[in-house]
This record gives structure tokens, C-alpha cells and sequence, in this order.
């Protein structure tokens, strides 16, 4: 099986960025830990602070892999043609978020890419991506 993560603008700066809402590690030693949790799957990754690369990558892998995690940051609450991509592609897409968007401020509740996504999961930390996977991941 093959997941693609995709993180959106921001996230390059996870373990700096607002450790106190987005903790204070790096994705990559988390990506780490990931991939030992679920050997059977291959997991790659990427990362773009442009909104015109994130679709790119999701029409690339959106026929290519099985699954897509997407963390889109500040896009998710913005971009139709996000939302577009997400339903131009044939692979499954989890929309993902670190922090609990529910309980921030009001403009973080709303999200243009949910309805075409298979589910979202927020509020977990790091963790949400190991949902996303795991829900992706079966059967
Ligand atoms: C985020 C939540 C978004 O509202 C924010 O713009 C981000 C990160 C999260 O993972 O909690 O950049 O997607």
C-alpha cells in the first residue's frame, strides 16, 4: 500500500512554528516514527507553501498511490481549487489537522475541502496523521 502525506503552507516550520498549538517537533523525525509504526506501507511525503504545487501533487498522486493525508493549513478554509483537486482524483483523501480547528478561531471551522474528502480528523497532534493512515489503511 501507498500513502501520499501532503502538507500545506507553514508546516515546513512544524518544531518552531507556535510550539504550544503545533507542538515542538520536526515532521521529519515524525515521518520517522510513521513509517516503523506501519512497515507494510510506503509512505513519501511532501511539503509546498503554494497553492498551485499542492494540486500538482495531488493530481500526481491522486492516481498513483492509494490513499492521500492532507494537511492543507490556512488553504483548507480557503481554496476552492483545492476542493477541485481533492475531487478531480481517484484516490481516497483524509484532510487532517494537528490542532483542534473547532476550537480556534471561527474562520478555522470552516472547510472547503471536508466535503470531498473520505473523513477529517483534527485535534490530535502529530497523531492525526497516524489516524488518517490507519483509516486509510484498512481493509
Ligand atoms: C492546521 C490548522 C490550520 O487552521 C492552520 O492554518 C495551519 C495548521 C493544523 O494542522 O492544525 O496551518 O492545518
Amino acid at each position: 500500500m501507498k500513502i501520499q502525506i501532503i502538507n500545506g503552507p507553514n508546516l515546513n516550520l512544524l518544531g518552531q512554528r507556535e510550539p504550544d498549538i503545533y507542538g515542538q517537533r520536526t515532521f521529519d523525525t515524525y515521518v520517522e516514527e510513521l513509517r516503523r509504526t506501519f512497515p507494510d506501507v510506503t509512505i513519501d511525503c511532501f511539503q509546498s507553501n503554494c497553492e498551485g504545487a499542492l494540486i500538482d501533487k495531488i493530481h500526481e498522486a491522486g492516481f498513483a498511490c492509494d490513499g492521500i493525508v492532507l494537511n492543507a493549513g490556512a488553504y483548507t478554509h480557503t481554496s476552492i481549487a483545492l476542493l477541485d483537486a481533492v475531487k478531480a482524483v481517484k484516490a481516497p483523501v483524509v484532510e487532517v489537522h494537528i490542532s483542534n480547528v473547532h476550537c480556534r478561531e471561527p474562520f478555522r471551522r470552516q472547510s472547503m475541502i471536508a466535503p470531498a474528502c473520505r473523513g477529517v480528523i483534527c485535534g490530535f497532534g502529530l497523531d492525526s496523521y497516524r489516524l488518517a493512515i490507519e483509516a486509510l489503511a484498512k481493509p
